[in-house]
Formats: C-alpha cells, structure tokens, sequence
C-alpha cells in the first residue's frame, strides 16, 4: 500500500549510516511499489557535492546494500531522480532557504537527525528558525539517545522545545526487525501461550544477543559506551519488555508504550554480584579490545550478562538472565521461555526432570521451537524424551520470506504513516538509563575491570557461574 507523497530530508546525508541503511531501505521500498509519485529524498550534509555527484555516491551504495534491486537499471535510475542534495552546516544558517524552496507545503515532511546527538539541538532550533515546520513535520532521531539519565533527559527537553511527543520518532532499529514484532503476534494473537506466560509456569527467561562481529571503525564511540549503553539499555531492554508487558488494549502507539513503560519501571535495581562484565582478548576471531581501540588501559565492556527481576504481579520470583556481547562465537539472538517442570512425575525418578522450553529465534534462522517431551520409542518401560516442535519461518512462510525485510524499510515507511509504535517514547528511553545507570556507576565507583574472554569463544565463564549459582545454564552458546 503506498503511503502519502513526502518529502524526505536527511542530515547526514552522505554519513555511514544514511548511505548503508537508510538509503537502501528507501530503495528496496521503493522498488516494492509503496512510493507514491510526489515523494522526495534529500540528503544534506556539509559535503560541496552538486546533486549529481550525491546521485553517484547513493547509486554505488545501493549497488553494494542493495544489490538484487539495483541491478534493475530502471528502477535505480528513476528512484535517483526522486533524490537531490543541498550542502549545509548544520552549526550555520546559510543553505537554509535553498532547502525550504525544494520542500512541498502539502507534504508530510520528514527530517531524519542521521548525525551525532550532540547536532540535534541546533538542527531543531535551525528547522523553527527557518520556518520550514509544518504540522505534518516529523523527525527521526537515532540512538544513541544520550549517554546516561541526565544527558537523554537534556535532549528530550531540547526537541521538546521545538516538537511535540508526536511528531518525534526516536529509532531503536530492533522494533522494525520481523521477528521482534512477531513476539508480539505470539503472545497476542495466540490463546495458547499466554495463560502460561507468568510466574506461576515460567520459571526464567534468557535473551541472548550473541554477536560475531567486533567493534572495527566504531572504536571511539565503543570505547566510551560499552555493551551496556550500547546494546543493554536500549535493544535487550525492549525484547525484555516485549516479552515481559501485560496485553496492550490495542495495538496503537501509546497503548504499547504504556505497557512497555510499566515494565521499565517495575525493574529492580541490579545486585552486583548479578552482573558479569567482560572484554575479548585475542583469539580465534582476532585481535583483542584493548588492541583493537588503541587502549591499553580500557575498562570498557563488550559484554555483559545479568539477571534482571521485573518486581510484578505476573513474573515475582522468574529471573530474566539477559546476556549481550562481541566477538562471540556466533550471531545469534534468541529468547528462551523456560517453563517449570511438571509439578510431580507419575512416571518415577527414572524418568529424569523435564520441561517445556520455548525458544524465539530472532535471527539468524529466524523461527520458533517448542521443546515437548515425550516417550522415548521402545518396549523398555516409560521413558521420556525431549523433541523439538520446530518452525522456520522461512519455511512455514515460504520463498519470498527466505529474506526478512531490513528493520529500516519498516521504520522509515512508519514515518511517513505517522505511526510511533515501533519508536520509542521520551519517557520510556528516560526509564532505561534510570535502571542503566546505577549500574554502570557501580563498576565506576568499585574500579570494577571487565573479565577476559577468548576471542570467538562463548564469553566469560562467569557468565556461566551466574547461572550456575541458581542451579541454571544457558541455552544456545555456552
Ligand atoms: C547497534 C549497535 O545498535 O546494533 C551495534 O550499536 C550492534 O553495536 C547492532 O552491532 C546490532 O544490530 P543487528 O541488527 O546487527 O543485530
């Protein structure tokens, strides 16, 4: 369905993120039909090109991030016509007009902040200033979205002065991935999870962002943020919602936000010796962090595993372990529903302990598995077994779904609709560094230094003992 004609204005036009994520999703968008005819891009940024010269350079990264579209030679060509570029300085107020005089008064009218955080203020204040907010003005802001509380509270306060709540869509990249929706879909559009889904039959959950890759050519951010900023507060901390917040009444913006707030909000403080931090060395996957951002010294983490405990009447007592880190053995994010066992065995000791185990895969290999237990085949007495009931999405779904659709075709296209559900709420990045921050300010005041861990291995041990100690383990890499 194509959405209303817009005018797309993105700062930072020509940066990393906008050429490898942004662009392409336009792209792939675009070529699926769901651009109406009056609709534009314009990338702005301090680079003199001419539109000409921007049109290459978004033309070589479609080719590398968007390959199979690209090489329908019509198609990239009428999309980069829709594309044109204004050099200008986010920090002055020359250009200003030469960008109102290409936008459309009747257009919703986007205005993507694909710049560092520290350049939001001045580009709110300039697009007031320069009268080019209209009421179907909307801007898109990344994250990171502050470094702690006080900081992310300064920005809110700075955008709010210029926009309102609604007109602002703060991106956390994971709400527009396929399978992080479909969380939703399982546990609300299915009679049969959810009675199940509480202390009373949960004994714990695991959500595991396992990722392969380093820090390579972000070091500088990384090293100031860590996994926990960096992957913690934000990405684990809205599956964790997800999976944890009561049924919305409907699935609108605030209603979601809502329930997603409470559980923020219902969050215990974190006991020390509930976190696991550490930090990869050398090994088989490459060099070691502190080589890798040039600091001998740095106490940054690249993981971190903890047990969180959401303080409510539907999970007292069920610990969520959430572990994050680099350089693992493997991309893989799932999340585990690990039920209880079964209150008594009517088929005696022999038959061993076993439990139901429901297991998310957000990717790769995107999909669902139930763990049942049944008879192990055979004359020899009742034995049981555990089998998987397993589905792949790709599968189930069939062909064109082998490839999930990029979080940003969905997030971008939810601009121009003027949905926020998928985008986080001032409020609830607020609640995030509140529960983040002791934390980090914990290591800080105790000089706590990350564990080692082997480059391309599954973590710290400690991260092991964590569970270990509750008479727990892992699932997936360990
Ligand atoms: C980003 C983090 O937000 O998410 C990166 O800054 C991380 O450090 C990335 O690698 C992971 O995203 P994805 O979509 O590859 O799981």
């Amino acid at each position: 369905i194509p959405v209303d004609p817009f005018d797309l204005v993105i700062f930072g036009g020509t940066g990393d993120l906008a050429q490898r994520k942004i662009l392409p999703a336009l792209f792939r968008r675009f070529c699926a039909g769901q651009w109406p005819d009056d609709a534009q891009i314009i990338g702005a940024a301090r680079a003199e090109y001419t539109p000409d010269a921007f049109r290459e350079v978004v033309a070589e990264s479609l080719r590398s991030h968007a390959p199979a579209q690209s090489r329908n030679a019509d198609a990239l060509n009428t999309f980069l016509q829709r594309v044109d570029y204004v050099p200008l300085d986010a920090l002055s107020d020359t250009a200003w007009d030469r960008l109102a005089a290409k936008l459309a008064d009747d257009r919703v009218r986007a205005f993507y902040f694909s710049v560092g955080p520290q350049l939001f203020g001045q580009l709110a204040e300039r697009i007031k200033h320069h009268d080019l907010a209209t009421p179907k003005t909307r801007i898109v802001v990344e994250k990171p979205f502050g470094h702690d509380l006080e900081s992310a509270r300064a920005l809110n306060a700075t955008l709010a002065a210029h926009f309102s709540e609604g007109q602002i869509y703060r991106i956390d990249h994971y709400l527009g991935k396929e399978t992080v929706q479909n969380l939703m879909a399982v546990r609300f559009g299915n009679m049969l999870f959810e009675p199940l889904w509480n202390s009373q039959y949960v004994d714990h959950i695991q959500i595991t962002v396992a990722e392969s890759v380093g820090i390579d050519g972000r070091e500088e951010y990384y090293d100031r943020a860590g996994a926990m900023r960096d992957m913690m507060q934000n990405h684990l901390m809205q599956l964790l919602c997800l999976i944890a917040m009561e049924p919305p009444a409907k699935f609108d913006p605030d209603a979601v936000r809502d329930e997603k707030l409470k559980v923020i909000r219902a969050l215990d403080p974190v006991e020390p010796h509930h976190i696991v931090r550490g930090q990869f060395d050398a090994g088989p996957s490459g060099a070691g962090y502190r080589d890798t951002v040039g600091n001998p010294r740095s106490t940054t983490e690249s993981y971190v595993a903890l047990r969180a405990h959401v303080s409510n009447w539907r999970w007292a007592g069920t610990p969520f372990y959430l572990r994050t880190g680099k350089r693992l053995i493997e991309r893989s994010s799932v999340i585990n529903v690990m039920f209880k066992d079964a209150p008594h065995s009517i088929f005696g000791a022999d038959a061993g302990r076993h439990a139901n185990v429901l297991s998310i895969r957000l990717q790769p290999n995107e999909g669902i598995t139930l763990k049942v237990t049944i008879k192990e085949p055979g004359p020899g007495g009742m034995r049981l077994v555990d089998v998987p009931l397993d589905m792949s999405f790709a599968e189930a779904l069939g062909s064109e779904n082998q490839d999930p659709p990029d979080a940003y075709e969905r997030l971008v296209m939810d601009v121009i609709r003027g949905n926020q559900t998928l985008f986080m709420r001032g409020d609830e990045v607020e609640a995030a560094w509140a529960w983040t921050d002791p934390i980090i300010a914990g290591w800080q005041a105790r000089g706590d230094v990350p564990k080692p861990y082997d480059s391309g291995s599954t973590g710290p041990g400690d991260a092991e003992l964590l569970m270990k100690r509750d008479g727990r383990r892992w699932q997936g890499i360990n």
